[in-house]
């Protein structure tokens, strides 16, 4: 056993998301093996009420510090970080510009490793300890992303970009070696590759269509009998984040009757589908987000920089859906948790097509934390593995955070009258700056790492 003495964040599970945080000024975080070998939380509190039941306990003391969950970035593409911070006229101008032709490189198995290997010490580097992430339609992408996750022992989901149309030739599905043509080999490729990863160690597979005008109907339908015949595994796609892309998805599928509703009628929603954007929604929209279990993962950065819109939060807690948030890098301009917050509260404020709200910074921390982990279904329901909070039986995923890491900040933070203040100070003004050390559980099935 391990265990950590410094100032701790945790959520209650029981409260309401925007005032559910619970955080100990000195507190103990106490780490150890459960029945399977995986470290997780074993408990946590008060460092005066625990401190006498571990004597002899070895505890490293960070005294200044704030120990919290680690993030998890509920949508990314890890192929995209060499094309941030790419101007564009929308989204798909973006698209055609610059995502799809860096994209293309990813075919090289050597340059998708080394992206691979760049992208997770980013993610870490910022704190992102679970990351639901896009690679490309190369299959080579795929492999060399959850080799590099499984390295690190970090809990990581990803699938094969599934796009048979209306992309450059070198960014669509390919024909397959025995004559299958690139719609039933992607199909095929996804399988295989679920079955090579989905539960080993902690990454998990998504059927990955990249977004309905890239996919034929008969894509999009194997997509749906895959996601039917492994329930486990995830979904993920984009929706609704521009009105160019709207009226596109509208002229391909006439007989849907949005385009949240393609996917569905393809059996695309459920519970472990994943849906990036989710901005010009209706009412049936929404009401069907939340009767098939799907989740949306805001991407304010993105939709700030795109201009593609702004989330609505009054609308889809009325519908009661549930959602996380995103970085969307490369059309997000950021990998840092910090950023993505301040963005949610700046697309929350708004006001203009719809209800401007405060969001508090409890609930600005949850959607990238407890709550991102709900809505994708790692919340601990179910026996299911839990990440994203440090409670008792939690995996032990956490970031060890200096509230002084820069004079501002310090400053800033030192005049926090209570818990608010002081997560709002770190959400405006932290950045990676603020993130001292990321610390990845040990998983059941983890390798000793060296040559032994
Ligand atoms: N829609 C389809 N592909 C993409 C992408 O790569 N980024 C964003 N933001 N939207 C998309
Ligand atoms: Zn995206």
């Amino acid at each position: 056993m391990k265990a950590y003495r410094a100032a701790l964040l945790r959520f209650d599970p029981a409260a309401d998301p925007r005032q559910a945080a619970v955080y100990e000024a000195d507190g103990l975080l106490v780490l150890g093996p459960d029945a399977s070998g995986a470290e997780v939380v074993q408990d946590v509190g008060a460092w005066a009420a625990l401190a006498p039941r571990y004597p002899g306990l070895a505890v490293e003391h960070l005294p200044g510090r704030l120990i919290a969950p680690g993030f998890i970035d509920m949508h990314v593409h890890f192929p995209q970080l060499n094309v941030i911070g790419s101007p564009a006229d929308g989204l798909l101008p973006w698209l055609e510009n610059h995502t799809f032709p860096e994209e293309q490189r990813f075919e090289s198995p050597a340059y998708s490793a080394a992206e691979a290997e760049f992208f997770l010490d980013e993610l870490l580097r910022h704190g992102v300890t679970t990351a639901l992430a896009f690679a490309t339609s190369h299959p080579a992408s795929v492999q060399a992303l959850f080799a590099a996750a499984q390295q690190r022992d970090m809990r990581l989901i990803t699938g094969l970009c599934l796009m048979d149309r209306h992309a450059p030739a070198a960014l669509l599905n390919r024909d397959g070696p025995a004559g299958t043509d690139a719609t039933e080999q992607s199909l095929i490729d996804s399988e295989t590759l679920l079955l090579q990863w989905q539960g080993v160690g902690r990454l998990g597979y998504a059927i990955t269509p990249r977004f309905a005008p890239t996919s034929s109907a008969a894509q999009l339908r194997g997509a749906g009998e895959l996601a039917a015949r492994y329930p486990q595994a995830w979904i993920q796609s984009h929706v609704a984040e521009n009105h160019d892309e709207i009226a596109w998805v509208r002229s391909l599928f006439p007989q849907s009757r949005s385009y949240l509703s393609t996917y569905a009628d393809f059996g695309l929603m459920r519970e472990r589908a994943v849906y990036a954007h989710c901005i010009h929604f209706d009412a049936e929209d929404r009401a069907l987000m939340h009767a098939t279990g799907a989740a949306a993962a805001l991407c304010p950065t993105s939709n700030l920089f795109l201009g593609s819109g702004f989330f609505d939060y009054a609308s889809a807690e009325q519908a009661g859906f549930r959602y996380g948030l995103a970085s969307d890098v490369g059309g997000g301009t950021s990998l840092s948790p910090f950023h993505t917050m301040l963005g949610a509260y700046v697309v929350g404020r708004d006001g203009r097509g719809k209800a401007g709200l405060s969001l508090t910074p409890q609930h600005l921390w949850w959607q990238h934390t407890a709550g991102a982990a709900q809505a994708l279904g790692l919340d601990g329901r179910s026996g299911r593995p839990a990440v994203g909070n440090l409670l008792p039986g939690c995996e032990a995923d956490f970031v060890l955070l200096n509230t002084q890491a820069t004079p501002l900040l310090a400053r800033r933070t030192a005049r926090a009258a209570n818990l608010d203040e002081l997560l709002f100070a770190l959400i405006v003004l932290g950045d990676d700056r603020v993130v001292e050390r990321t610390v990845i559980a040990r998983s059941a099935s983890a390798r000793p790492v060296g040559p032994s």
